[in-house]
């Protein structure tokens, strides 16, 4: 009602303004309202406080569409953090303001277009008061700082965010929603954006993010370590690594068999003595572009940092914890890692409930290399494995995970045998064949679980319904 009345408001303001100019012809406010162009008799009313995930609804907002973040970090050896975010973003309706996901810091300044605006803080949520027509493009320029604190994840049982190990290294673990605690953002992987990244460590530290390395600039005291990542990123795979004495590391023989620039960020220790298996980058890529297609970035590497148990797939530069490096197991979790930049990162999820579409795939991808390094029979005694652990286990369906445990066990091995088992229904040809198509029609974009069965069976001609319902649904195991 209120909104109705503002606008009455407004067009009356119209009427009398343009019955005052030299043209006296009586004017009526509806013929104003219909002369006005479209979108201005809309009223302007906030952006939606998320953006409608199922599992998570305080993530993402709506309202407007982010085009690039700008972030300048200057880390002090104190631990402490100053940040400068320049976000540009696009009016998606006719805002008289909008959310970003932001939580802890201090914000010192914060300014829209330049002009000073109101804002208060209510949780995970930055709400701002600023009238933007729908269609303009504006930038929210944000000063803030403080001493990173990790954030406990909605989605899995730990802290997450901005996290340090025991050399003082920093790196950031922000999956499925932690982004928002280290820089103010629309926190959902459906609202992807281009990323520049400005790093300034004390000398002798190494600051690493997503993409290019495009410029290292030295004082005496400081280092700055300029980062572009050029294609659209998930705000939860953007990454700052910052590490004293971690060495950014070429990778010759693998840029040269992949045809594209492989790059590890290493401790010191690592440097000249790194495992084996980091050397086989470039193979791991040409074997999975044979099966999901062009390797969909620029760059590819790892980080390594203690103090971190697992690893995680930040766009163009995974983070490992050292024990996974220096594990037996390591290029199992390479390859994955390295899947996931087709499958999660690239072709993201919609709704963070088809996480199986991420974690599915990039397991698949593991007994993909099985079967390039030993052959078919190998493929399927690992199957065969993973399919009685999954039935001891009793996984659950993967495509309905528990929202308090959404990296279940189910969504990656039973997710790959979702695949193991499509596969053998349709055969090689149109099996590959739907992973590539689906990985380049949904390239730099999201998808959900139903995009990519209308792929298989748009790529396939078969009726795959009870085959899904029952691997992805179903509470049994299926045969
Ligand atoms: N996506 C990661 C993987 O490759 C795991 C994410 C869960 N853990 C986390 N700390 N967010 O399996
Ligand atoms: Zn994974």
């Amino acid at each position: 009602m209120k909104r109705v009345t503002a606008l009455g408001l407004l067009l009356v303001a119209a009427a009398s303004c343009s019955s005052g100019s030299s043209d006296s012809t009586p004017t009526s406010v509806a013929t104003i309202a219909t002369t006005l162009a479209p979108t201005s008799t809309v009223p302007f009313t906030p952006g939606a406080p998320g953006v409608g995930d199922v599992y998570y609804p305080g993530l993402g907002n709506g309202g407007y569409d982010v085009q690039h973040y700008g972030l300048e970090l200057t880390y002090d050896a104190d631990g402490s953090v100053e940040a400068d975010a320049a976000i540009t973003a696009v009016a998606t309706q006719n805002l008289s303001g909008f959310n970003l996901d932001f939580v802890g810091w201090e914000i010192d300044e914060l300014t829209v277009d330049g002009s000073e605006v109101t804002f208060l803080r209510d949780g995970d949520e930055l709400v701002i008061t600023h009238r933007i027509p729908s269609g303009e493009h504006f930038k929210i320029e944000l000063s803030y700082g403080g001493t990173p604190q990790p954030m406990q994840s909605a989605a899995i049982p730990i802290a997450i965010g901005w996290l340090a190990g025991p050399e003082g290294e920093q790196f950031v673990v922000a999956e499925p929603d932690a982004a928002h605690s280290w820089f103010p953002s629309n926190d959902h992987p459906t609202d992807k954006a281009t990323f520049t990244f400005s790093i300034t460590v004390p000398a002798g530290f190494m600051g690493a993010a997503n993409g290019e390395l495009t410029d290292v600039i030295s004082s005496e005291t400081t280092t700055t370590y300029h980062w572009s990542m050029d294609a659209p990123m998930a705000p939860y795979l953007a990454t700052v690594v910052i590490g004293d004495g971690w060495e950014l590391v070429e990778d010759p023989g693998s840029t040269e068999t992949a045809g594209l620039q492989i790059r590890n960020m290493l401790p010191a220790d690592l440097v000249g003595d790194a495992p084996v298996a980091l050397a086989q980058t470039g193979e791991m890529i040409n074997v999975l572009e044979e099966a999901f297609g062009p390797y969909p970035f620029d760059q590819y590497g790892i980080a390594v940092v203690d103090g971190f148990q697992h690893a995680l797939e930040n766009q163009t530069l995974s983070l490992f914890g050292r024990t996974m490096v220096e594990a037996p197991f390591f290029e199992y979790v390479h390859v994955h890692e390295l899947a996931h930049q087709w499958f999660g990162n690239s072709v993201s999820v919609a709704q963070w409930s088809d996480i199986w579409l991420n974690e599915g795939f990039a397991t698949f991808a593991e007994l993909l290399w099985i079967e390039h390094l030993f052959g078919a029979e190998a493929y399927r005694e690992e199957v065969a494995n993973r399919t009685e652990v999954t039935r001891i286990a009793e996984y659950g369906p993967p495509a309905t995970p528990p929202p308090n445990d959404l990296f279940n066990g189910s969504v990656y091995q039973r997710g790959a045998l979702v695949l193991v088992a499509l596969r053998e229904e349709i055969g090689d040809d149109a099996f590959f064949a739907t992973l590539r198509t689906y990985a380049e029609r949904y390239a730099d974009g999201n998808a959900t679980t139903d995009n990519f069965i209308a792929v298989a069976e748009e790529t396939s001609g078969h009726d795959l319904t009870d085959l899904f319902a029952t691997w992805l649904y179903g509470q049994e195991l299926p045969r």
